[in-house]
């Protein structure tokens, strides 16, 4: 059972992915143009995706991929691509329709599952790799961090995911929400302190076998996030 917390914030992000944010999601993660500062975040966005592919092996041929929080699937269809099997799950029917109207032709429908519904409820397999970009921002670090110790159980390799690391300029404007118009933002982020979130993933007890590995944090214009590998053993 997720917490209180967590299961409350999960229906937020929900009805927001899923109703006030779908078309703008659609378009950022499209080549459809937009204006200057979503760009930045676009860009933002490409860069993270591709630091948290160099995090796992280049030919994933075999590996069971989980993406968690897939959105629109981007992340997902790269890794594919690489030859893994994924399963890409989100709370958004919505983004996640979209997702499977967008799998390319080149991709094997039988390697990309797209499915509705918590990250932490996608059956009893097992992973050898969890992807989570930008899907754990918004839950607060003790959740994360409880989050990312019912993922590991699953796993055998390594988590990489991202958080949004608390620094003075970024309250304003470091999630993409935050660019909406008011009434249509997201959920708050939850900014945290590197040193707080390695020492809480030191602390967590389903996380003992655990290791803190590589993490680089990508700043373009309104995007920023910070990069996070976990590795088990
Ligand atoms: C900021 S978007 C990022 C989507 C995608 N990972 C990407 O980078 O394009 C965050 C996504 O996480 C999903 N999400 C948040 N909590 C989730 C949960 N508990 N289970 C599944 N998806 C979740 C949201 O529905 C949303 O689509």
């Amino acid at each position: 059972m997720p917490t209180a917390s967590f299961a409350q914030r999960r229906s937020q992000l929900e009805a927001y992915f899923d109703r006030t944010a779908v078309d703008a999601w659609a378009r950022l993660t499209s080549d459809a143009p937009v204006n200057k500062i979503r760009e930045t975040v676009r860009q933002g966005r490409d860069r993270m995706r591709a630091k948290l592919l160099s995090y796992l092996p280049h030919d994933l041929s075999g590996a069971r991929l989980l993406d968690a929080g897939c959105g629109t699937g981007l992340l997902a269809v790269e890794a594919a691509r690489r030859g893994a099997s994924v399963t890409a799950v989100d709370l958004s029917p919505s983004l996640i329709s979209l997702a499977a109207e967008r799998r390319p032709e080149d991709v094997d429908p039988a390697k990309l599952d797209f499915q509705v519904g918590d990250m932490l409820e996608t059956g009893e397999g097992r992973f050898d790799f969890v992807v989570a970009m930008d899907s754990l921002i918004h839950y607060t670090a003790g959740d994360m961090v409880v989050a990312l110790g019912r993922l590991a159980d699953r796993t055998d390799h390594s988590l990489v995911f991202t958080f949004a690391p608390r620094t003075p300029a970024l309250t304003a404007m470091h999630t993409v929400g935050q660019l909406f118009p008011r009434g249509n933002r997201s959920p708050a982020i939850e900014p945290v302190g590197p040193g707080v979130l390695h020492r809480r993933i030191a602390g967590a007890q389903a996380l003992s076998d655990w290791h803190i590995g590589r993490s680089e944090r990508i700043v373009s214009g309104f995007y920023t996030s910070q990069a996070q590998e976990l590795t088990r053993g």
